[in-house]
């Protein structure tokens, strides 16, 4: 994907890094964001990750996550029951395992603010979230 970008505006780098060992200082940011990925990771990474997302975070600073959830409307079920039979063959369900990662935001000091279910393309949960000061 970084091999992909065209170019950046003056001033932007790219960075590749795993998400539970980020290498930026701590509160270095004004915006953090997870885009498709912590429902990928295991409950200890999970946890790691979030860890540090709230770390490099600035106080009064935002994090935004985007995760896979399920339909909504009568399309939820045969979805779920899709999931449960993906995770026969893959730990994550092959990425649409559904999750709310709102929990995980609040353990670390992430006070969820705004929720969004998006329904175009994948069905997503959108948080919006403060890093409140520890
Ligand atoms: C479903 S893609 C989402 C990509 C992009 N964020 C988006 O919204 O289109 C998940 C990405 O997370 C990356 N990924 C998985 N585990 C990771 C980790 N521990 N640290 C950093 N990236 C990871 C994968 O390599 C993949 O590029």
């Amino acid at each position: 994907m970084l091999a992909r970008i065209p170019s950046l505006p003056a001033g932007w780098s790219l960075a590749r890094a795993n998400a539970t060992r980020l290498p930026f200082q701590a509160a270095g940011f004004d915006v953090v964001l997870a885009s498709y990925l912590l429902h990928l990771l295991d409950r200890p990474a999970l946890r790691r990750a979030v860890g540090e997302m709230r770390r490099v975070t600035k106080p009064g600073g935002r994090v935004v996550t985007v995760t896979p959830v399920a339909p909504r409307s009568c399309l939820g079920w045969p979805y779920q029951l899709t999931v449960a039979a993906l995770a026969q063959l893959s730990d994550n369900s092959l990425g649409l395992r559904g999750m709310d990662p709102r929990q995980e935001l609040v353990r670390h000091g992430l006070e969820p603010i705004k929720a969004r279910y998006v329904h175009r393309g994948y069905p997503s949960l959108c948080v919006l979230a403060r890093a409140n000061a520890a």
